[in-house]
């Protein structure tokens, strides 16, 4: 194979393809002439689907069953991201998860996972039907967040328990921070585990020696990159990678059949194609400009006063090994602000919309499509923020996380399809929930069906909801009901 990182072998037959458009009696409906509702018009422009041809010649080359350009566009993918076998997805990370989880578990098998897990990745382990075994979230004193996975807290679980066919940790996670990959493969590679590696937030890791390695570099088996989140991709558009070695990259290829659309769209994999192209051939450079920006962005939001926002500090807290530079995590606590009021006001006077915000600060992703302007404007936004005198919040969270572990009365799969009702939600102590209860953004479940609700599960989703936060998972969307387990 022939790498020539400037090609994109999927995009040019889709140029070609549209350039022959014959009259058409095949999806899409439109083909590729309707004339477009005006509104949506001056939403996408006038031609969009004159390039939303679906695979059903030799020409455009079919994500299932990829022979041409879309297996040379793969290739070219892997070898740019550092991975043996490269797989596009166009259901984001989220079925990247649920693939990486169902390739490589089944049922009453065992899963090592964090509990901090995106919910994606307990979506996977209720198809597998494989049993979490949790590493119990550490949350830093101050950002009040879940951080990175302890390599021998992992070793320890591993000892403890026999069955376990996969180990599956989320690093960088919502925050930037990155776990000891290395040694956390090294580790599940003893136990004949395979390394599963959330890195929807670290596409762009491998791209510049400045940043943390990618985990397609550290011993990882499979990779889940949202290339959509930190590069130039469409949203939706992600990328699976496989190592050789103990995953069977054939059973991934079937599983991601079950769970991809059977039409998909070109428009989606051109996306991917372009954004690898972009990446390999400019990234470095666009990320030698941006990497010194977030670090002057760093300094100066920190040295404004009442602001706080991490770097090397982070280092060491929590098993965290690593931190991205191009994620800012910045405290508005002291200057009396919880981080969704902050977000808000970011959002509605000085027009920055950050990536998300939790109960005490706002996390800012800066990518490759960042300037100087925008991270000059980024800044300056946060220094009228902090003049604001406002009364201080306090720094620590009036009603803390839930302590340990929830109690597991069922499998996440069992308790999913096990009979259930509703019930008002303060009667529900002590029941087994039926449903994901999550904190969003940024996704991690709070709880998870076949847990046992606490009081504390209560008090803790309801100060975030009182703070302005949201939480979605159950059916009744007010939360005032939840469904539980009947017997
Ligand atoms: C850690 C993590 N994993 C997976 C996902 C799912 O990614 P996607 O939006 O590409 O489906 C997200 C989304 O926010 C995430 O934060």
């Amino acid at each position: 194979m022939n790498y020539d990182q400037t090609q994109m072998p999927f995009l040019e037959s889709l140029l070609q393809e549209r350039d022959r458009w014959a009259t058409s009696f095949h999806m899409p409906g439109h083909k590729g002439t309707l004339s477009l509702p005006p509104l949506l018009e001056s939403l996408i422009g006038d031609r969009p689907f004159s390039a939303d041809i679906v695979s059903i010649n030799d020409n455009i080359d079919y994500l299932h069953n990829p022979q041409t350009t879309l297996a040379q566009a793969q290739q070219l993918a892997a070898e740019a991201y550092g991975a043996d076998h490269t797989f596009f997805l166009i259901n984001g990370s989220t079925v990247g998860n649920i693939a990486a989880v169902m390739s490589t578990t089944s049922d009453k098998q065992a899963i090592v996972m964090m509990r901090s897990s995106h919910r994606s990745v307990y979506s996977g382990v209720v198809l597998s039907g494989a049993m979490p075994i949790y590493i119990e979230p550490e949350y830093h004193p101050l950002i009040g967040s879940p951080l990175a996975a302890r390599p021998d807290v992992i070793h320890e679980l591993l000892q403890k328990h026999r069955n376990v066919a996969a180990v599956h940790i989320t690093s960088p996670n919502y925050y930037g921070v990155l776990s000891d990959t290395a040694q956390i493969a090294s580790i599940a590679h003893q136990y004949e585990a395979a390394l599963l590696v959330d890195e929807a937030h670290g596409s762009h890791l491998h791209f510049h020696p400045d940043l943390p390695a990618s985990a397609t570099q550290l011993g990882a088996d499979i990779i889940v990159q949202s290339t959509h989140k930190t590069q130039g991709a469409l949203t939706q558009c992600s990328m699976l990678h496989v190592n050789d070695g103990i995953v069977n990259v054939g059973r991934v290829g079937q599983v991601l059949a079950v769970l991809q659309t059977s039409s998909p769209s070109s428009i989606l994999l051109a996306s991917l194609d372009a954004s690898r192209m972009q990446m390999a051939t400019e990234g470095r450079a666009k990320l030698d400009d941006i990497i010194p920006l977030a670090q002057w962005a760093r300094q100066q939001i920190q040295a404004i006063d009442g602001l706080w926002c991490y770097g090397d500090d982070l280092l060491g807290i929590g098993g965290v090994y690593a931190y991205d530079p191009t994620k800012l995590i910045i405290r508005v606590t002291d200057i009396g602000y919880n981080g969704y009021e902050a977000y808000a006001k970011l959002r509605n006077e000085h027009g920055i919309d950050c990536e998300f915000s939790d109960l005490r600060q706002v996390i800012c992703s800066l990518t490759i499509g960042d300037n100087e302007a925008s991270i000059t404007k980024l800044v300056n936004a946060f220094r009228v923020l902090a003049s604001e005198k406002r009364p201080l919040r306090s720094q620590a969270p009036e009603v803390a996380p839930p302590a340990g572990l929830p109690t597991i009365a069922l499998s996440p799969r069992d308790a999913y399809y096990a009979p259930s009702r509703s019930i008002p939600i303060e009667q529900a102590i002590g029941e087994v929930v039926a449903e994901n209860i999550i904190p969003y953004p940024p996704g991690i479940p709070l709880l998870v069906p076949g847990e046992i609700i606490e009081q504390q599960h209560l008090d803790y989703m309801r100060y975030i909801m009182r703070e302005g936060g949201k939480v979605i998972g159950p059916e009744d969307k007010s939360i005032q009901y939840v469904r539980i387990i009947t017997t």
